[in-house]
């Protein structure tokens, strides 16, 4: 059985603690579509283009990895994909709740999609991308928490 997952998300911008999870999900799964979520509640950094731009980037070397944007729910997302599996990752107990109450209501609307949580590299479980750009905005280094092409286009943002 061919098995494709989505691994929807944020990204902005994409840190090596989401590169984690999609190193070792594409290697789980035959077919691994990261999603870009159009949020338009949230005021995101970078448009979605530059992020889908720069999760290319980042992914060409992992040849079963493809990148999309979408908007709307991410079970249709995974449906509309053809994917059996919504991947996420969970980084600590506070990731919990929130992760648990989101699988739970996909599965309501999506008895057929599954959730698999990853637990985040202990090396990346305080990172997120709201930290990245809290460092960046202040002049920090964050070449520790993301791929190179990805903090310079943040630094760019800040200047
Ligand atoms: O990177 P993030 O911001 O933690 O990703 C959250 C995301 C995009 C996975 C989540 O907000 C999402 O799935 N949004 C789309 C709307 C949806 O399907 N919500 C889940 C039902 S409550």
């Amino acid at each position: 059985m061919y098995r494709r997952a989505v691994y929807p998300g944020s990204f902005d911008p994409v840190t090596f603690g989401h590169l984690d999870i999609m190193e070792r999900a594409s290697q789980t799964v035959d077919e691994l579509v990261v999603g870009v979520l159009e949020n338009h509640a949230k005021i995101a950094l970078f448009s979605v283009e530059e992020r889908v731009k720069m999760l290319k980037i980042i992914t060409k070397d992992l040849p079963n990895v493809r990148v999309e944007s979408f908007h709307g729910l991410s079970v249709d997302f995974a449906r509309e994909q053809g994917a059996g599996f919504i991947v996420r990752g969970l980084r600590a107990i506070t990731d919990f709740e929130f992760e648990l109450q989101m699988a739970q209501t996909n599965r309501i609307m999506a008895p057929k999609i599954d959730t698999i949580f990853l637990t985040t590299n202990l090396e990346y479980a305080y990172l997120s991308s709201t930290t990245v750009k809290e460092v960046a905005s202040y002049g920090g280094d964050i070449t520790k928490f993301v791929p190179e092409y990805v903090a310079k286009a943040v630094i760019a943002k800040y200047r």
